[in-house]
């Protein structure tokens, strides 16, 4: 399993670099991303987050396959907006709404280069950007106006020193 980083952390605020090398080691790290992001409950995990400041993201959405997506762009979105809940593994315990495209193209490569794209809408659309912003140093509650930014910031500080508090204890 790897480390998932926090808010915090530089390394969720770093440009992603490309992958040029498809040997073992990035099947071994996308391998271990899904298997972190299926320890951690969640569908989406971005190379940043596990410290790798590289272009990868991994989707899982329940009771479909994991899905790996290495050097994406985003080339297409939809006009129409939607409204969805928003979570993230490196800022958790907190959720706020998120108003983005209802539907994206994505392209991008498997683990062996090979490139392929996708027209995604419902919620693998909105996973697929929320992890994409990840890969440029963008996270979800920099959609959020200053103020819900600031609770949400506030609010997730709050429940993390309750949680070392309570780490200390043991
Ligand atoms: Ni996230």
């Amino acid at each position: 399993m790897l480390d998932i980083c926090k808010l915090g952390e530089d390394v969720l605020r770093e440009e992603c670099s490309d992958i040029k090398e498809f040997d073992d080691a990035l099947k071994m790290l996308s391998e271990a991303m899904i298997d972190t992001l299926d320890e951690a409950d969640g569908v989406g995990l971005a190379g940043p987050q596990v410290g790798v400041p590289k272009k990868i993201f991994v989707v899982h959405i329940r009771g479909e396959k994991p899905m790996v997506f290495i050097n994406p762009s985003i080339v297409g979105t939809s006009i129409e907006t939607g409204v969805y809940e928003e979570g993230c593994l490196s800022i958790p315990g907190v959720y706020h709404d998120v108003v983005r495209p209802v539907g994206v193209t994505i392209q991008a490569q498997d683990v062996n280069g090979k490139p392929f794209t996708i027209q995604a809408d419902g919620i693998l659309a909105r996973v697929i950007q929320h992890e994409n912003d990840h890969l440029h140093g963008k996270l979800y509650i920099d959609h959020l106006e200053e103020r819900e930014r600031e609770k949400v910031i506030r609010s997730y500080e709050k429940k993390n020193r309750i949680r070392r508090k309570q780490k200390a204890r043991v």
